[in-house]
């Protein structure tokens, strides 16, 4: 069994960024900036933002955090977004989601220039990405794909069961592995809460993507001799042995579901630190197509 190592594969593509990132400052061009939006005080949502602004200073970009209220209007978040898109120094800027009941997520994200949308998720990129032409990936998936490719694991021909269908991992996710592209080539099932037998067709699977959100819910006998398990899940379970009062658990039984597999991803440093390589990737080349 080999562990698919996000947070060392992630290092490797922070160190190739924050070379670019000094290049272009040795030639006078301009420093990439990534802004984030985060709307209240939810606390895994507190930790992956600063954890993205962290990042963006180890490999040089400038970075800028906006905090806002949880109880903020509609029209005020949508009037911090029309300055974000036009402000000229920002190349790519984040909402962070989710966003609280008042405000209509689906308007919140077709707001966002698409240029300017590092995350992927505004329709004219996820248009663009479903008709194969160059767009800003979503950042989970992309982390998939190149955690896939760095480790070398065949997806072309192969059955690829994917659990869930979110608009920010699953259903792009299906999409990609499906495209006829590096990496790609699959033959794909989208499952969800409404699929019948999962059990029967996780079993068919040589990689499964678990993106569902419900802490340790695939388990060994749900998949096959030499799979390969990506895990997308991190929730809190609570755990009064930790300090923090809680642990992060994946949507896989690690301890049931690694013995089978050939590659799997650990929760943490799976997928999680591959997301936020992917942003940073997304934000330079955001920045390189305004040089
Ligand atoms: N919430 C969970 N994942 C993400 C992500 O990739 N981007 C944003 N903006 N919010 C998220």
């Amino acid at each position: 069994m080999i562990i698919l190592d996000g947070k060392q594969t992630s290092n490797n593509i922070k160190d190739e960024i924050a070379l670019v990132v000094q290049n272009r400052k040795s030639k006078g061009l301009k420093t990439p900036h990534l802004a984030a939006i985060i709307v209240g005080s939810d606390g895994a949502s507190m930790t992956y933002v600063s954890s993205k602004v962290k990042s963006c200073q180890k490999v040089g970009f400038n970075s800028t955090l906006i905090d806002l209220p949880d109880d903020i209007a509609e029209e005020q978040l949508l009037d911090e977004i029309e300055i974000l898109n036009k402000d000229n120094d920002i190349d790519g800027f984040i909402v962070q989601l989710p966003l609280p009941k008042q405000i209509d997520e689906q308007k919140v994200l077709m707001a966002v220039n698409p240029d300017k949308d590092v995350d992927g998720f505004h329709p004219v990129n996820v248009g663009k990405m479903t008709l194969d032409l160059p767009s800003f990936l979503p950042a989970t998936p992309y982390g998939i794909l190149e955690l896939l490719e760095r480790y070398n694991v065949e997806t072309s021909g192969k059955n690829v069961v994917v659990i869930g269908r979110s608009h920010i991992v699953g259903r792009p996710m299906s999409i990609l592995l499906s495209q006829k592209r590096k990496f790609g080539n699959a033959t794909v099932t989208l499952a969800h809460s409404r699929t019948k037998n999962l059990s029967d067709i996780t079993k068919e699977a040589d990689i499964i993507v678990a993106a569902l959100g419900i802490a340790e819910f695939l388990t060994g006998d749900m998949v096959k001799e030499g799979v390969t398990v990506i895990d997308v899940g991190i929730t809190r379970v609570k755990d009064d042995t930790k300090k923090r009062g809680y642990r992060l658990a994946g949507d896989v039984e690690f301890e049931s579901v690694s013995k089978k597999a050939a590659y799997i991803t650990p929760v943490p440093g799976g997928v999680g630190p591959m997301t936020i390589a992917m942003l940073l990737k997304n934000t330079l080349q955001a920045c390189e197509n305004r040089d």
